[in-house]
């Protein structure tokens, strides 16, 4: 039982991927970054440079890839690298791999995924230090708010790049691992698979919210995705940079980019020029 729900949310994970690969390609535009996110099943590096049991930098993994033993789980490309090659990308390499001054020139995309690590931050957390879903989008805001900025001046345009990217996410197995199937102290003691399936998707989706490129709304408000500003209240200094005016409504620059996609591209369906074009 436990098993079927282990593969169950991983094909939801792996559907997920599909379906932006699919849209990307559809869209027919380039694809500017990936950004990957996730465990060993996409870990293309990162945990070489953490204290963990849970390596793959030495022989005979890596034995099929160009250079071997680079720190990915598997004799030769990962899911990760896979689609690099499908999008015509070079491989994201490990966030922790680069140097300030690399990531600050990196715009190809960056990965962020670490082997044993999930979306709860204790999961893995046996074998040593990983980079939990927290870890990963916190280094992911870092780029986004200091590294992306050192090469794309203009913040609509950082806004642009981010909106064309692709992200992949690939976690969710070593929450069951290492961490439900384990039962610690009996901290899921009570909880049902399918229990702890829902709790599991649900955190995934917390933490994929607070992860987006700008997702924080100008107008505070209370956080909360409802809110709307208040009379009078202050707002952020510059508007350009983010996607949420408030708890739920776009900016103008947010605005100004789905506009262009709903007129040439994809996301209104029929978009305006086959609209006006139909006869
Ligand atoms: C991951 O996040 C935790 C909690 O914020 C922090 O204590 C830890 O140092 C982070 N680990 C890494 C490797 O960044
Ligand atoms: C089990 O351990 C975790 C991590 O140390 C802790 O957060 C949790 O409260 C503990 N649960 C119980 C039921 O003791």
């Amino acid at each position: 039982m436990s098993n079927f729900k282990a593969t169950f949310l991983y094909l939801i994970f792996f559907i997920f991927v599909l379906l932006t690969r699919k849209l990307a390609l559809v869209n027919g535009n380039a694809v500017p970054a990936l950004y990957v996110f996730g465990d060993s099943t996409v870990d293309s590096g990162n945990n070489n440079y953490l204290q963990t049991r849970a390596k793959a930098n030495f022989l005979p993994f890596g034995i099929d890839f160009i250079n071997p033993a680079t720190g990915r789980f598997t004799n030769g490309r990962t899911i990760a690298d896979c689609i690099a090659d499908m999008l015509g990308l070079p491989f994201a390499p490990p966030y922790l791999g680069l140097s300030e001054f690399e990531r600050s020139k990196v715009i190809t995309g960056i990965n962020y995924a670490s082997a044993a690590c999930g979306i709860l931050p204790l999961s893995g957390s046996e074998a040593g230090t990983c980079l939990s879903m927290d870890n990963q989008t916190e280094y992911f805001m870092s780029t986004i708010e200091k590294d992306l900025p050192s090469i794309i001046s203009n913040s609509e345009e950082v806004i642009l790049h981010l909106s064309k990217s692709i992200f992949l996410v690939s976690i969710g197995v070593n929450d069951y691992t290492t961490n439900y199937l384990k039962n610690f102290n009996g901290t899921w003691t009570g909880f049902t698979p399918e229990a702890f399936g829902e709790f599991l998707l649900n955190e995934f989706f917390i933490r994929m919210q607070a992860s987006m490129t700008v997702r924080r709304p100008c107008c505070p408000a209370d956080g909360k995705a409802t809110s709307l500003c208040e009379p009078n209240m202050a707002v952020c200094e510059d508007r350009k940079k983010y996607m949420f005016f408030d708890g739920g409504h776009t900016t103008e620059s947010a605005n100004g980019i789905l506009a262009q996609e709903c007129f040439s591209g994809t996301i209104c369906k029929p978009n305006i020029i086959e609209l006006v074009k139909a006869p």
